[in-house]
């Protein structure tokens, strides 16, 4: 009886960089080291709600260590993982105002690593799925110590970015524009094994995501799309299902499984909405367009915004290719409610 091809994550970079002639292996070794952080942060957040009884009481516990906020141990974790292996020329990440760099006494590499080390933060105490997003550049300065040039660059220029998605089930999906492909951690073996190999987004879906607490500060286009999605019509599998669990990546994980739409839009108070363009919306966008979906902020293509700040903000429409299509339809003013009998 034949086994079941075991695939870790290793094997799979591995085979992937052998479809690449000239590729150095450089890159192998940085996605091995950011792994490493990921099963040193599931471990963490696996016994989270554990860590009050076990009496990390208040800012120290009972070993006299510091207590971390989870997000402030999942940035440190993954800056100490990065920062010694030589991949990488410079760091950015969403819990750091300025650019992260690579210590004097460490070699530097040839790619930029921005990440948002916890997604969903405030669903920890809640037991509700969180996550970690990454995106990698190659670098733009010729060598040695890396720079905000390194870090802001547009999304298409991407060379990789992936999720981790701490749920029922840890799951690491990734791309490197070869398609998107999704890994489960084996606690058992401390792997992540290919479990959802070139995952494809629907054309169209039938769930929306959005706080529609923000209702009243959305823009007209908005609020007449989300009247559009709450009104029947078979043909289009309307009145969608709402469904928001206000973790980015459990919002995008289900939307690339199932279809349909997560959007945060910008609105009177914010215009540029709440999410971070580096940290969330390009890696996001990226994964999504290699499933083959859609992603914009309602006017232009999210991998084509040229960032000027570093945790520059941005509004996100993002999912099935139809359903994207749809809602920059109404946030254009191109269509009106009327016109919804048609498709
Ligand atoms: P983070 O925890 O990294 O700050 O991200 C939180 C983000 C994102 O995960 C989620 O989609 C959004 O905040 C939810 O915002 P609201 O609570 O305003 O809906
Ligand atoms: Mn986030
Ligand atoms: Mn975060």
């Amino acid at each position: 009886m034949s086994q079941k091809k075991i695939v870790t994550i290793e094997r799979h970079i591995i085979e992937e960089e052998r479809s690449h002639p000239g590729a150095s292996g450089d890159f192998s070794g940085l996605l091995r080291d950011l792994t490493l952080a990921f099963k040193v942060i599931w471990r963490e957040v696996s016994k989270a709600g554990l860590v009050n009884i076990l009496g990390f009481a208040g800012k120290e516990n009972v070993h006299g260590e510091q207590v971390k906020k989870l997000d402030e141990f999942a940035d440190e974790t993954i800056y100490r993982a990065m920062d010694h292996g030589g991949h990488l020329c410079v760091m950015a990440s969403e819990e750091n105002e300025n650019v992260l760099h690579i210590p004097e006494h460490y070699p530097t590499g040839r790619y930029v690593l921005l990440y948002d080390p916890l997604d969903g933060s405030s669903n920890i105490d809640a037991n509700v799925t969180i996550g970690t997003i990454f995106s990698i550049f190659r670098r733009v300065t010729p060598s040695g110590k890396g720079s905000m040039e390194d870090c802001l660059q547009p999304g298409y220029k991407q060379v990789a970015a992936g999720y981790v998605i701490y749920g029922s089930s840890t799951m690491l999906v990734y791309t490197t524009g070869e398609g998107v492909h999704g890994f489960t951690l084996d606690p058992s073996i401390g792997e992540f094994l290919l479990s959802h190999e070139n995952i494809r987004i629907p054309k169209r879906g039938k769930i929306y995501s959005v706080n529609e607490g923000n209702y009243r500060w959305w823009f007209d286009g908005m609020k007449k799309y989300v009247k559009y999605l709450q009104e029947e019509d078979k043909t289009t599998g309307r009145p969608y299902s709402g469904r928001y669990i206000g973790s980015l990546v459990g919002d995008i994980h289900r939307t690339m499984l199932y279809g349909g739409i997560f959007m945060y839009p910008g609105d009177t108070r914010n215009p540029e909405g709440k999410l971070r363009l580096m940290y969330e919306g390009n890696p996001m966008a990226f994964l999504v367009e290699q499933a083959g979906g859609r992603a914009s902020n309602g006017h232009q293509r999210i991998l084509d915004v040229q960032p000027k700040l570093l945790h520059q903000r941005t509004p996100l429409f993002i999912g099935s290719e139809e359903d994207v299509k749809i809602a920059e339809e109404f946030i254009q003013k191109k269509r009106e409610l009327q016109q919804s009998a048609a498709s």
